[in-house]
């Protein structure tokens, strides 16, 4: 602490030495105002967003970088509320869906921004089981069980605390599911720490125990358009995904348990690919899935941090790169969006205005004995990483 109090005592000092300098050379004031935002401090501001309908106040906590990158993050569904980022021309614009006020985000809405769990992506008619005995979870999704359940990780109030550094500041969020909630065995205590760092990373880092055995897959469903502006759709971001094979899809979006190879077929993301150019082809999996809506098998090495997913816009030169140590991806391109839900800009959120890249284990997966283990047990430590990398090209 007295390290970093120190350096920005130094920056700031240079600043002022700079600044004059400028000032006696008759340089132009722009230059002195470059010079300001490279010593801009990380910073951390909470503020009220509100109460929930059962009276509960939710915070918005602000993570602020020294490139002015922001993160706001509410305590409500530890939802990424808005995520500043700059263009190529150092202009900072919002690139992520989401809503102005609370009572939105309580409404029913496709999970903008929100943390998932217990389960990210569907299991099958809401059903598993563990050691002989059968779970029966919330139905949200036809017959199906969904991110964890109408009232998932997504409907919480988390508690709140704050890490910071010379060059980071993080958000912790914890919180106790009880044994049984939405179905699931044991009492399950949960953190998730956002971090944004000067490099203009997000990191998510998930930590979990359990007291009972039980599955478990956490991943984070920000909504993003890189342009910036939400009138435009993403079709003509540029994706890769680093995946030799996906998960084809039955009728209700539950993997059929085949592993297909997307060589020759639309799924093929190897090289940069704009989202619209295959997604209407005439493809029975994008037909089921309205879309893209499907988990992407990640080639790095199971545990190990790598680099699963990029995209790309163009006309703003914003770069995403996706990095996780998950062994899947599910990539989803807002295919249900219908132009009903509010914008935190004007107007509505259109179809496939909006883009996800939900790192995870396989859908399904409790059900399907060939994929990842998604088992936690007493005595184990869940952990899981993401980071949401921030360039311009
Ligand atoms: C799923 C979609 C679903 C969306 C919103 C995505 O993760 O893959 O099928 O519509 O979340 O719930």
């Amino acid at each position: 602490m007295k390290l970093f109090k120190k350096s920005l005592y130094i920056a700031a000092a240079m600043l002022v030495s700079f600044v004059s300098v400028q000032c006696k050379d008759g340089k132009k004031k722009e230059t002195s105002t470059e010079v300001a935002k490279t010593v801009e401090e990380v910073t951390i501001t909470k503020e009220s967003f509100g109460t929930t309908e059962d009276h509960i106040p939710v915070e918005n906590y602000i993570l602020k970088n020294s490139n002015g990158m922001e993160v706001s993050v509410i305590t409500y569904g530890g939802i990424i509320q808005s995520l500043k980022v700059p263009n190529k021309n150092q202009v900072i614009e919002d690139v992520v869906l989401g809503f102005n006020s609370l009572a939105q985000y309580e409404k029913p809405n496709p999970y903008f921004g929100a943390l998932i769990g217990r389960f990210g992506n569907r299991i099958a008619k809401g059903k598993f089981s563990l050691d002989g005995k059968e779970y029966t979870l919330a139905t949200n999704d036809g017959e199906n069980h969904l991110h964890g359940g109408p009232e998932g990780f997504h409907r919480k109030v988390w508690t709140a605390s704050e890490k910071q550094t010379e060059h980071s500041a993080s958000l912790v969020l914890s919180y106790l599911s009880k044994d049984m909630e939405e179905g699931y065995p044991g009492n399950l205590k949960v953190e998730v720490t956002y971090t944004l760092t000067d490099k203009n990373d997000l990191a998510v880092s998930y930590s979990a125990t359990t007291d009972k055995k039980t599955v478990l897959n956490l991943t984070q469903h920000s909504y993003f358009n890189l342009s910036g502006d939400f009138s435009k759709t993403i079709l003509d971001h540029d994706v890769t995904i680093d995946a030799d094979k996906y998960l084809p899809v039955d009728a209700t979006l539950i993997p059929t348990g085949e592993l297909r190879d997307v060589t020759g077929t639309p799924f093929d993301f190897r090289e940069a690919k704009q989202v619209g150019k295959e997604i209407n082809s005439d493809n029975e999996q994008l037909k089921r899935g309205l879309g893209y809506d499907h988990c992407w098998v990640l080639n790095g090495k199971e545990g190990e941090i790598a680099f699963a997913a990029s995209a790309y816009d163009k006309a703003s030169g914003r770069m995403l790169e996706v990095y996780t140590n998950e062994p899947a991806i599910q990539f989803y391109t807002g295919n249900f969006l219908d132009g009903t839900l509010p914008s935190k800009q004007e107007g509505t959120y259109g179809h496939r205005t909006g883009f996800c890249l939900e790192t995870q284990h396989y859908p399904d997966s409790p059900n399907q004995k060939d994929f990842p283990s998604v088992v936690l047990e007493p005595g184990q430590n869940y952990k899981s990483s993401t980071v949401f990398k921030f360039s311009v090209k």
